[in-house]
């Protein structure tokens, strides 16, 4: 008998999500799905994940165990969100209005507006400051399900404010149960400072600042963003060797807009992931299908910026790539971070099942920053990161769009969500 200080009894539906990750093609749909699931855990970890005649003779409950009456409610892992821009200032309101008047996203970059808006507030903001606003954030977060948050830097663009921002990043997660799975993203535009003069900042990265931050060690991935107009593909090249010889594992932002072979660069380097792939060609299709390289897709930035072009999430899955879905949260592309909708916007937009966005914003995303390890999936030995949804079933996380089913959330074993809002203290 395992013995349990926590039980969640009789889910209506209890997908486990598991199985090998990542999953691909096919497997993509198998959610692990079992009517009157029971799971229970010990200490912040499962052991247990299943049917109740199981339970009953495998668990023995603590005397003292906290059980929760899950009846009517849909059970699934904690949201994964594995790519976002957590730690930055400002808002780019007035150029969403802008935008709304029918000025691109490119065209604002090119008027020195766009990232480098928020380059400009982040570098003004304090790290107190950048702690504040990422607590708020990730008290939001928590509340429409997301467990674990990947986080870049990448708005300030200089050794200190680059610092400052992964700082900000360690201090929040230090105070808040979220887990925080930090991104050095100095490479996310050219600074102001070195416009007419890019070379020098791609030097100072590759000679100083990825160096310098690897030696401060306040991240495990780096990013670039690859795509004309910030990085071209050969200075990608480059700076994914650095960041590489320096002891990071490699993320890029891949074809965005334009395809410049981004996708291609992140197989053939072996990067942990290529993100974006609106534009991805279909050679980058059948490089990532063929890799360990995640391909995720970030559907807020087509709904955000009122793009009729997505990602080609069918044709990436079913040539067998390791698909995951995120928020890009971000002031500019994809001001939004509630991972319900994100699914939505999987099945909605990008043509994806239910069963596939909810594995794709799960074990796949918890892949896709190579945590599948701990979490992503409801099996012994992973983290009790669970969500309680009040839908009649699974198939609803997506049919009643545009609402936050997260009722209940429970973080490494405790109940931090209840009826939808937070309860107890933040970390
Ligand atoms: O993922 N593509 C580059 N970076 C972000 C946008 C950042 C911004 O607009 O501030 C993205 O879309
Ligand atoms: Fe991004």
């Amino acid at each position: 008998m395992r013995s349990a200080d926590l039980v969640v009894a009789g889910c209506r539906e209890l997908l486990t999500c598991a199985g090998p990750l990542p999953k691909r093609g096919p497997a993509l749909r198998q959610i692990g799905l079992v009517e009157n699931g029971w799971v229970a855990s010990s200490k912040g970890v499962v052991v247990f994940a299943g049917s109740e005649d199981e339970f009953q003779t495998q668990v023995a409950a603590e005397p003292d165990a906290v059980t929760i009456d899950a009846r009517g409610m849909v059970a699934l892992p904690g949201f994964v969100d594995a790519h976002t821009h957590l730690p930055f200032a400002g808002d780019r309101a007035r150029e969403f209005g802008l935008r709304v008047q029918g000025w691109t996203y490119q065209q604002l970059a090119e008027r020195g507006l766009g990232i480098l808006t928020t380059v400009k507030a982040t570098r003004a903001a304090s790290l107190d400051d950048l702690v504040g606003l990422s607590l708020k954030r990730l008290d939001r977060m928590l509340l429409t399900g997301t467990t674990t948050v990947e986080a870049k830097s990448g708005y300030g663009l200089s050794l200190d404010d680059e610092v400052k921002q992964l700082e900000a990043l360690r201090d929040a997660a230090a105070l808040h149960c979220v887990d925080v799975v930090p991104t050095f993203m100095g490479a996310h535009d050219i600074p102001p400072e070195y416009r007419d003069r890019r070379d020098e900042y791609v030097r100072l990265l590759v000679e100083t600042i990825i160096p310098e931050v690897r030696k401060r060690d306040p991240a495990e991935f780096f990013d670039v963003f690859c795509e004309p107009g910030a990085f071209t593909l050969e200075e990608t090249r480059t700076l994914a060797a650095a960041a590489q010889a320096a002891g990071f594992k490699v993320k890029i932002h891949a074809d965005e807009f334009v395809s410049q072979g981004g996708a291609e660069l992140a197989a053939e380097v072996g990067a942990v992931s290529a993100e974006h792939l609106i534009a991805v060609s279909d050679e980058g299709v059948a490089r990532l299908a063929a890799s360990d390289t995640a391909a995720i897709l970030l559907p807020g930035v087509s709904f955000f910026l009122m793009m009729d072009k997505r990602a080609p999430a069918r044709r990436l899955i079913d040539a067998g790539a390791a698909v995951a879905l995120a928020s890009d949260f971000n002031p500019g592309s994809s001001h939004l971070s509630a991972m319900p909708f994100v699914l939505q916007l999987g099945v909605f937009t990008l043509g994806m099942t239910v069963e596939e966005a909810i594995n794709a914003c799960t074990g796949n995303a918890a892949y896709a920053i190579r945590r599948h390890g701990t979490i992503g999936s409801l099996e012994p030995g992973k983290k009790m990161d669970l969500l309680l949804c009040d839908v009649p079933n699974h198939v609803s996380l997506a049919y009643e769009a545009g609402r936050n089913p997260v009722r209940t959330v429970i973080k490494n074993g405790k109940v931090v969500v209840e009826g939808g809002r937070r309860i107890g203290p933040r970390s």
